[in-house]
């Protein structure tokens, strides 16, 4: 039997939070964090996740410590081209960027996303040579409705699609109930495990070994307090982390979790 361990990733998306002093802050303490802690990144990959225009001050302190960067956004066309406000992902690849978000929930439902335009933007990032990590979630009311792992299958499904299933090899997929995003509601561990496993299994029924190597990671309200039990879950592979992914120590102490696994 082969035997696939998958390096946990633990993310921080700062959203729309930070300045660039604030911003230079929060990098160094958490490059700190880790240092102090130097084999964690053996055991654990992390990566920031700053807006569009701190990317390049955030890389520039980043750039000498073990901690990626990646963008919470991309344009789905490769660009460049006429396309007033969007930012290419060649750009993003530009400035250093290893990962960028698409799909999140905020974009889905604050900016009408739909699961066709975050394929595209899946497959503009990888063309770009960035490692996609594609969002997906139900939201309380299609959870209520037992709808999570339709609502899961139709997000993941999109991407599938468009971009066939050798491309999850080089992405990243993380469920985030709506529900537990930035309410402080996590989901359970086993209502984790549910989902990841969930999606395991769609992508094990196009390619097992796809399946067993891409990382999972779980986002809804992570916290020091809760990562290593949503981490010790099989097929939970880290964590994508908002409002905790800005505080230093928490963060550090995120990754110490996931390390654990
Ligand atoms: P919180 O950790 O603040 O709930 O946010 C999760 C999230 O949206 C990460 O992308």
């Amino acid at each position: 039997m082969i035997v696939i361990v998958r390096k946990p990733l633990v993310a921080g998306n700062w959203k729309m939070h930070g300045s660039r002093a604030s911003n230079a802050a929060l990098v160094g303490g958490i490059a700190a964090g880790l240092a102090r802690n130097a084999p964690l990144t053996a055991r654990c990959d992390v990566a920031i996740f700053p807006t569009f225009v701190h990317l390049e001050s955030v890389a520039a302190v980043a750039a000498a410590t073990p901690i990626a960067w990646g963008a919470q956004d991309c344009c789905a066309e490769p660009g460049p081209g006429a396309y007033t406000g969007e930012v290419a992902a060649s750009s993003l690849q530009e400035l250093g960027c290893r990962y960028v978000l698409v799909g999140h929930s905020e974009r889905r439902a604050l900016y009408g996303e739909s699961d066709e335009l975050v394929a595209r933007k899946f497959v503009a990032a990888q063309a770009a040579g960035l490692v996609p990590v594609l969002c997906v979630g139900e939201t309380l009311a299609e959870r209520d409705r037992d709808e999570t792992h339709a609502v899961v299958a139709r997000q993941l499904g999109a991407v599938l699609e468009r971009a066939g299933v050798a491309a999850l090899a080089r992405a990243v997929v993380a469920y985030e109930p709506v529900w537990a995003i930035g309410t402080g509601r996590t989901a359970t561990p086993a209502q984790a495990q549910d989902v990841h496993a969930f999606i395991r299994g769609r992508i094990a029924a196009l390619d097992g070994n796809i399946a067993g190597s891409v990382r999972l990671l779980y986002g809804g309200s992570v916290k020091a307090s809760n990562a290593h039990e949503l981490c010790s879950m099989p097929d939970v592979d880290g964590g994508l982390v908002g409002g905790a992914s800005l505080n230093a120590e928490e963060f550090v102490a995120i990754v110490a979790a996931a390390a654990r696994k």
